[in-house]
């Protein structure tokens, strides 16, 4: 790893004894006890649900700090990238650490467009799902099922192909999300077409129809561009944590993002967005629109409810990639001469979560979810594909982690301990 430092041990004494455990700093100045050897030397283990406190890896992919609401991927600002690049120089950027020059730019763009039909047997695997099927469920199925088309690449070293690999997974995975939803509408599908780049392919396979002559408009494309952009990596998620998980055991690179998808459709991951939007809908035709009822709720411990879109495990201050996305969200909509009420909305349920006590005492601010459904449902995207928009964009971020974790020296099978608490022994005559 590029910037490691170590500043000597931690002593750590109990029970009449003292163990030296080694500290380190990273290249950001992130510090971690190395407790490896704890169980070894004491018989304790660490105790940390949900993994609040604890580093399963170091790292040169993606920087987050929380406290200061910083995101960088290898080390360029999220919002430098969202301004100046195409969602698949990201992608590139990730997997190989590099920004792509011109040359391997135009190489990644023929890999994608090269590999974005689907094998025609799979076209027929849309036939089989009930029209109200969830893409994410889809998703998921498609991405696994990618595996039994192409085993080869499971033999290949890591590295070899890896450019098929990426762009086989981004392309063909794009193209099932259209195919899932003109299959939910009862559309015939729309195949991609070798002279769109991403995004517009993506968007004419999603709108185009045999008698509505639709062509990509610019200014959704850009936007579709940032928003993926936005959604690329975002270090050890839980999402991404899936994914290293499975990869420890030795399953492939499809099956590892098959799970990934799986996790990331949890309403408290990425499928907030959906339930973003769902929340503002409810709270317009429930409680017409009652922002101080639906904050109360949200701080009313014996209410379930949840501000979705709202709070974040990391960021303890306000998220930078939601400031980019309510920017954009604002000036797509005034750019396609969109009036949204969920927009006004979302902005008031903003501005009283950021003058409320409860929130700031607990640094609960707006996420990457709560304004990013917004601008999908301005371009015509259905709610339930939100979380299909966020999985495509978390596809070279998952890949790149996994392919970290695959080459890490430290790397094992991931498998946690635990302090059972249930019956000691007992016998069935007893
Ligand atoms: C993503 O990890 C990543 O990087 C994820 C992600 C990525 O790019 O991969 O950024 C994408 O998943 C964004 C988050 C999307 N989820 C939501 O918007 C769902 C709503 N948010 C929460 O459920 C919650 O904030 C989480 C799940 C995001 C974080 O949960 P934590 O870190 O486990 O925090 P917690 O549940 O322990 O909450 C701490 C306190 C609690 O109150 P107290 O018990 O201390 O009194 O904050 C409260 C919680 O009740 N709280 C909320 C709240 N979120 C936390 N109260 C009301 N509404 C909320 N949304």
């Amino acid at each position: 790893m590029s910037g490691i430092k170590d500043l000597g041990n931690a002593t750590l004494t109990f029970d009449g004894k003292s163990i030296e455990l080694p500290v380190f700093e990273g290249s950001e100045r992130e510090r971690a006890v190395d407790i490896r050897a704890l169980r070894k030397e004491t018989g304790m283990i660490t105790y940390d649900p949900g993994f609040v406190n604890t580093g399963c890896c170091q790292s040169d992919i993606t920087y987050i700090d929380g406290e200061k609401g910083i995101l960088r991927y290898r080390g360029y600002d999220i919002n430098e990238l969202a301004e100046n690049c195409e969602f698949i120089d990201v992608a590139y950027l990730l997997v190989h650490g590099a920004l792509p020059n011109e040359t391997q730019h135009g190489e990644f763009s023929r890999h994608l467009n090269s590999h974005s039909l689907l094998h025609e047997d799979m076209r027929h695997f849309f036939d089989a799902y009930p029209d109200h099927a969830h893409p994410m469920a889809t998703l998921s199925a498609m991405a696994v099922s990618l595996s039994t088309f192409y085993p080869e690449l499971e033999d290949a070293t890591i590295q070899e192909n890896i450019d098929y690999k990426v762009s086989r997974l981004l392309s063909k995975l794009r193209t099932a999300a259209a195919f899932s939803y003109k299959k939910s509408i009862g559309h015939p599908i729309v195949y991609p077409k070798r002279s769109l780049k991403y995004c517009e392919n993506f968007l004419n396979m999603m709108f185009w129809n045999p008698v509505n002559d639709y062509a990509p408009d610019p200014v959704v494309a850009k936007a579709l561009n940032k928003l993926l952009i936005l959604h690329a990596d975002h270090e050890q998620n839980c999402s991404a944590s899936v994914v290293k998980m499975v990869g420890s055991a030795g399953a492939n690179l499809y099956a590892s993002i098959s799970a990934g998808i799986c996790a990331l459709w949890g309403p408290l991951h990425g499928g907030a967005n959906q339930h973003v939007i769902e929340m503002l809908e409810r709270i317009i035709a429930e409680d017409k629109g009652n922002v101080k009822r639906v904050i109360e709720r949200a701080k009313d411990k014996e209410d379930p409810f949840r501000l979705m879109g709202v709070g974040h495990r990391v960021y303890k201050s306000y998220d930078p990639r939601a400031k980019v996305a309510k920017q954009m969200c604002k000036d797509v909509l005034a750019k396609l001469g969109v009036s949204d009420p969920l927009l006004d909305l979302a902005m008031e349920l903003e501005d009283a979560v950021l003058a409320d006590d409860y929130f700031a005492e607990r640094c609960l601010y707006p996420n990457i979810d709560f304004y990013t459904g917004l601008t999908y449902r301005a371009m015509g995207i259905p709610t339930n594909m939100f979380t299909v928009m966020f999985a495509i964009g978390r596809i070279p971020g998952w890949i790149a982690q996994w392919l970290e974790m695959r080459e890490d020296p430290d790397g094992r099978i991931g498998r946690p301990r635990q302090i059972y608490t249930g019956p000691t022994l007992r016998s069935m005559n007893s």
